[in-house]
């Protein structure tokens, strides 16, 4: 490698300053005060276009340049970079003039690049995709290179996704690295030498964007500004999915969805893995096993359930199969460099893939879901294999497999790590044309920086271990801090059998994961909620329940994160980045700002130690109160997960239903944990469609102030109906009266403690409750 040398020249032209050294090119251009881009371009080499970053203008940004004899400075109100002239070195300084963890050099060599920088003992590390292990990355060696790998163990990091964005923190303070490269990247964070953090990319070219914060949530923003938010997914993806690798035949299916209705454990969506195909042709169905797919879907659409299939991105070779003909004859499969058909096997046998970085070929493969949502009624998909995962020891394409629109072809291993975004990109402009008025639903297991915009991610193939149970939480939170929200894993895990205990801790802790749903392998054990006898069903029924009445609230949440890109599921220093006990405590975690989830993770525990921070703390479930910062052991027999409530917080919740949009009187319920003010802005609209962009939507603003609540009347294009509105007020003592705009109210104390108002008129009207409370 070797390291940028000494200044030869440089100018200052259009907000970028061009710095030339021996044999390379460096340009650094502020796209916002605290947002600056860094490209460090070897002579001969090209460029690719960006798949994370979204093509945008950036406004203009006022940059001041002060030619230093021994360094050029670069700055904006809110960052400096400081440009060392021999030899060139970074260094970033953000708004309190303090430096950004440490100095920055960059080399090169025959395809690859390096970042190096000083890693200050303080600093601790996060984000990173994908990766097992807890929330801190110090001291950790990872590579990223999406991978087909079911072992998932802290030596296995390489795992389906890879998103080379971190985020570096010292005491409250942060600033965030996203090394734009869809090659290999590998990252040593303090580990082979105690004080460097060292990027190594198998490219071309480095593009890195550095982000000054100075607050955690200030560089997760930006970050997704720049490579995308999450769009506003349907309401019934919200809900609990039922999968197994594989309900088959038809009438398995039709099985499984009576139970779940007859049982009352609410569900949304019934999943098809690969068995419903006709030998895992894509886009086509197994007759024998599935006759007449169009009235199975419309049957379970009848029932409350959506259907959801599975599509690979591999193509059976065939000449008889009109996708693969197709594909070749339309030039959309990956090719070695002398233009033969690069062939390799996965679960339909031998193979095609094809090549997503080319707009006409994503346009084709949108186009190939027609007959499945058009005519049959398929809500959603779920890309799986796309890493892309094949049967060989290399377990995905070989290196010299070429790629790109013509006349810009790399080698797979440039791109590998975008496969499965791409693909995702076609599947999702594909149902977005095909169905313009629904949101799109998919799911990938692959993906890189910017996977959020079109897909929801699952962790892959986890197993029925207490410590996959585990590392569930870590490995989400991870996702959440590299700008992916929509998150979850196998409940009750993947590969091997799960039993009854396990799935009652699991199944617990997935009612509050963003992406909710059940799946196990082939071979294993039945996993179905009912499957570990009445009591683990019970306990399953209820937390799916208690996930439908919370939807409302999660909806909100969604709709918040869509809005700024903070993860839904947040690990405690998000919100208490000052407080140190949180840096890397990640065995419980809050979902938004208000509920703290505390899952249990060991055979035979009946309590738990759970950390509450600054703030006064609600119990979920009996409403004692607590004050942190403070350890307390919860109680946590089988049947209860602890979970507290942040006072100050106002809680949307609705009715059980047995699926998102079963019809049910309208009822909403605000929970009310007094103690500190508080403030909700309630989000609601249709839960489906693009009506909300155009303003079909209502915000209904609800104040807490001391014992007095303000309800205000749902702004908005969009009028939500409440049948009834019940407010259930959790006071710090006993309420003894109650009033709606200075007149009593009746209302009764319920076991857990709560005062409950219930109102059937005037129920989208201003008013304001007030209480008072005893002791
Ligand atoms: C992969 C997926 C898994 C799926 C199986 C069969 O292992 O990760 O979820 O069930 O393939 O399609």
């Amino acid at each position: 490698m070797l390291p940028v040398g000494s200044l030869l020249d440089y100018d200052f032209a259009a907000g970028t300053l061009t710095l030339r050294t021996a044999g390379a090119q460096l340009s650094l251009r502020f796209l916002a005060p605290d947002l600056l881009r860094i490209t460090l371009l070897p002579e001969g080499r090209q460029m690719r276009p960006s798949v994370a970053v979204l093509p945008r203008q950036w406004d203009d940004v006022q940059v001041r340049l002060d030619e230093g004899e021994e360094a050029l400075r670069l700055a904006t109100p809110a960052m400096t970079v400081e440009v060392g002239r021999d030899p060139v070195r970074l260094r970033f300084y953000g708004r309190d003039g303090r430096l950004l963890a440490g100095e920055a050099s960059l080399s090169w060599g025959e395809g690859a690049v390096a970042w190096e920088q000083v890693a200050p003992p303080e600093v601790r590390y996060y984000g990173f995709g994908q990766k097992p292990g807890f929330l801190d990355r110090r001291g950790r060696a990872m590579t990223h290179w999406a991978t087909d790998e079911s072992l998932h163990t802290p030596d296995h990091d390489a795992l389906y996704q890879a998103i080379p964005f971190h985020i570096g923190m010292e005491g409250g303070r942060a600033h965030g690295l996203f090394v734009d490269s869809t090659a290999r990247v590998r990252y040593d964070v303090a580990k082979e030498r105690a004080d460097r953090l060292r990027i190594l990319a198998d490219d071309d070219y480095l593009d890195a964007y550095l982000f000054a914060g100075p607050a955690i949530k200030d560089v997760l923003a930006r970050y997704t500004e720049l490579t995308g938010r999450m769009e506003l997914p349907p309401l019934w993806a919200l809900g609990y999915h039922q999968c197994r690798y594989t309900y088959f035949p038809e009438a398995r299916v039709r099985e499984v969805a009576a139970e779940l209705r007859r049982r009352e454990i609410p569900c949304d969506a019934v999943w098809l893995d690969i068995d419903y195909m006709d030998g895992y042709r894509v886009f086509t169905w197994d007759r024998e096993r599935f006759p007449d797919p169009k009235q199975m879907v419309a049957d379970l659409r009848e029932q409350g359930f959506r259907t959801v299939t599975i599509v690979d991105p591999g193509v059976k070779v065939d000449a008889r199969y009109p996708v693969f003909r197709e594909g070749v004859a339309g030039n959309h499969f990956i090719c070695h460099a002398d233009g033969e058909l690069c062939i390799d096997n996965v679960w339909p046998g031998r193979s095609a893939f094809p090549d997503f970085t080319r707009a006409a070929t994503r346009r084709w493969w949108g186009d190939l879901h027609r007959e499945f949502v058009n005519d049959l009624g398929i809500a959603g998909i779920w890309n799986d294999m796309n890493e892309p995962a094949v049967f060989n020891e290399r377990k995905t394409l070989p290196p010299t497999a070429v790629q790109g629109e013509d006349g810009a072809r790399v080698g797979h291993d440039r791109v590998h790590n975008a496969y499965g975004l791409l693909m995702a990109q076609a599947t999702h402009e594909g149902l977005r044309r095909l169905q313009p008025d629904r949101r799109p639903f998919l799911l990938t297991r692959s993906g890189y920086a910017g996977i959020q915009r079109y897909a929801a991610v699952w962790m892959g193939d986890n197993h029925s271990w207490w410590e996959h149970l585990l590392t569930t939480v870590p490995i989400l939170l991870g996702m959440g801090l590299s700008g992916v929200p929509f998150v979850g894993t196998d409940i009750g895990g993947f590969q091997g059998d799960c039993d009854g205990e396990l799935f009652a801790r699991w199944v617990q802790l997935g009612a509050f994961l963003p992406f909710c749903r059940n799946h196990a392998a082939m071979g294993t054990v039945d996993q179905e909620p009912w499957a570990f006898g009445p009591e683990v069903e019970e306990i399953a029924r209820r937390y799916i329940q208690l996930r439908y009445r919370l939807l409302p609230f999660l909806y909100n949440e969604f709709y918040k994160s869509s809005q700024t890109g903070l993860p839904v599921m947040r690990p405690l220093l998000l919100e208490y980045p000052d407080d140190p006990e949180t840096a890397n405590l990640s065995d419980q975690f809050l979902l938004g700002e208000d509920l703290l989830v505390c899952p249990v993770y060991q055979p035979g525990a009946t309590a738990r130690m759970v950390y509450l921070p600054a703030g006064e703390w609600v119990d979920f479930w009996t409403g004692a109160r607590h004050r942190g910062p403070a350890r307390i052991v919860a109680e946590a027999p089988l049947e209860r997960m602890p979970l507290y409530v942040r006072a100050g917080a106002i809680l949307p919740m609705g009715p059980v239903r047995q699926w998102t949009d079963q019809p049910a009187p309208a009822e909403l319920t605000l929970q009310v944990y007094a103690g500190a003010d508080g403030a909700l802005d309630l989000y609601e609209d249709e839960g489906e469609g693009y009506a909300y962009r155009d303003g079909g939507y209502a915000i209904t603003p609800v104040r807490l102030s001391g014992t007095r609540l303000r309800i205000g009347a749902p702004e908005g294009g969009y009028r939500p109906t409440r049948d009834r509105l019940v407010v259930r007020f959790f006071a710090p003592g006993r309420v003894v009266a109650a009033e709606r705009d200075g007149r009593p109210v009746t209302f009764r104390t319920a076991a857990d403690g709560a005062a409950e108002v219930v109102l059937t008129e005037g129920t989208t009207d201003a008013c304001e409750l007030s209480f008072r409370v005893e002791g």
